[in-house]
């Protein structure tokens, strides 16, 4: 169930692919439209983004519940309107996009992972994202959801089956069975804290890509190389383009 990686003969992947994460946030304010510019002019493969809902509905990108580290207001994202949360300043006087905004932008040229940051938001994520499909001509492979809450995943995966998920860890988990059989993730997405040699030989011979986040320092990033996966999250993937 490979959707974007190439195993060589070892079972190992050939080709690591560098994803920039929250754009390219080790170089523009994290989860913004001039981040995901430069991960574009970077010419990554995919990109990841963090998505919730604002109180009155729609599809923001943003990465804490709440306002506090990078605004100047208080409460979390979903106390406040669209409307209201993009007229607050980020840090570099950049605004906090809308999902919509980001597929402009991207338009198929990058591939997008979208990450469930908040509970009850499948059902806009899913029509959002058949009609952006649709709008712009894209492939399904180009857009991969993520989360940390399987269950959110799955509710997502049961509205929306055709694009691919990918569950996120932040440990090991006792077995991936149960996941890899009610939901059928193209990836599993680890912690680079936990990486374990048995867990992602376990995760490539059920034929699931691993990707591992937030490789940023050379040293990490050779263990990565030697365990073999298949692509990493970094807040600088100009460090490792060409490298893998
Ligand atoms: O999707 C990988 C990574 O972004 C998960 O952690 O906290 O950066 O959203 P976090
Ligand atoms: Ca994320």
């Amino acid at each position: 169930m490979k959707i974007y990686f190439t195993f060589g003969a070892d079972g190992k992947s050939v080709c690591m692919m560098i994803i920039g994460h929250r754009g390219a946030m080790g170089y523009r304010t994290e989860n913004t439209l001039s981040s995901f510019q430069y991960a574009m002019e970077l010419k990554l493969s995919m990109m990841e983004l963090d998505v919730q809902m604002s109180k009155d509905g729609q599809l923001v990108v943003f990465h804490d519940r709440t306002l506090e580290r990078l605004t100047t207001k208080r409460g979390q994202i979903s106390d406040y309107s669209m409307e209201e949360l993009q007229k607050m300043i980020l840090p570099g006087g950049e605004k906090i996009p809308s999902l919509e905004e980001v597929f402009a932008l991207a338009r198929g040229k990058i591939k997008l992972n979208l990450e469930i940051k908040m509970q009850k938001i499948s059902g806009k994520l899913s029509s959002s994202i058949r009609d952006y499909l649709s709008h712009y001509s894209l492939k399904v492979e180009d857009v991969v959801v993520s989360s940390f809450d399987h269950r959110e995943l799955l509710r997502f995966q049961s509205l929306l089956p055709e694009v691919p998920v990918a569950v996120l860890y932040y440990g090991i988990p006792v077995s991936l069975n149960e996941v890899f059989y009610r939901m059928n993730p193209s990836a599993v997405n680890l912690g680079l804290e936990f990486l374990d040699a048995a867990l992602v030989e376990e995760i490539h011979s059920a034929g699931r890509v691993v990707n591992v986040y937030t490789v940023n320092d050379e040293s990490d990033f050779q263990l990565i190389k030697n365990y073999g996966v298949d692509g990493i999250f970094t807040n600088y993937p100009e460090r490792f383009l060409n490298r893998s």
